[in-house]
């Protein structure tokens, strides 16, 4: 399998979201949930300026006009709204295992609606229907509750907890790591 292997496989709609590329439209929304102290917390970024949010979203533009690539960033559209409430990403971070790899952070307004869930739901979906991936994993901060609470509403496995393998603001943290495989994900 090589990158060029990979189809073009999004955007994404579920019954409430749109999962697109970014517009330079999108700045504000972004802004609203990236400038959010308790949004980044357990983030490698933020809270961001109005400046790396500029910055962030050129480089998210630079890097749609290339494909195939490894990363895709998506931003997630409230269809009801017409605004961006979040982003996702999925990346294929070892192509020779087909494995990849998903993160998201969501505009605290929109938490616990259920979002975060179908979001990652179709994108996982597509991630071994469309990508074919064997093998997806996701890590997070022990602490971070919400997140770990979404991974395992997707029925994802809880393989380990790494200990301070991660540097962050605060210090070092400890991950839990979650992963699905494709047959399981079929056959849930
Ligand atoms: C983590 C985050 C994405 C969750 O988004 P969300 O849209 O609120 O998640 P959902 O509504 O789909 O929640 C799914 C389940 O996760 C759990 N959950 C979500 N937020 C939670 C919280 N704050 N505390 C405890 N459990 C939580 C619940 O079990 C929830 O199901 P329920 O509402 O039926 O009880 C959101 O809080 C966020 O953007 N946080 C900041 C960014 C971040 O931490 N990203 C992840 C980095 S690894």
């Amino acid at each position: 399998m090589t990158l060029d292997d990979i189809p073009r496989w999004f955007p994404l709609e579920t019954e409430r979201l749109l999962l697109r590329e970014f517009r330079p439209e999108d700045f504000d929304d972004i802004q609203a949930y990236a400038s959010d102290h308790e949004v980044s917390r357990y983030m490698e970024w933020g809270p961001n300026t109005p400046e790396i949010t500029r910055k962030v979203l050129d480089d998210r533009l630079m890097d749609q006009t290339v494909w195939p690539r490894a990363n895709v960033n998506l931003g997630v559209e409230l269809k009801s709204e017409e605004r961006l409430i979040g982003s996702i990403r999925l990346g294929v971070s070892d192509l020779a295992n087909r494995t990849g790899d998903f993160g998201y952070a969501y505009h605290r307004n929109y938490w616990r609606r259920g979002y975060a869930t179908e979001a990652a739901h179709i994108l996982l979906g597509a991630a071994f229907e469309k990508l074919g991936l064997h093998r997806i994993y996701a890590t997070c901060d022990v602490r971070n509750a919400g997140s770990w609470g979404v991974i395992e509403k997707l029925g994802m496995r809880r393989e380990a907890t790494l200990i301070e393998d991660t540097l962050r603001r605060d210090g070092w943290r400890d991950s839990h790591v979650y992963a699905v495989l494709e047959r399981e994900w079929a056959g849930r």
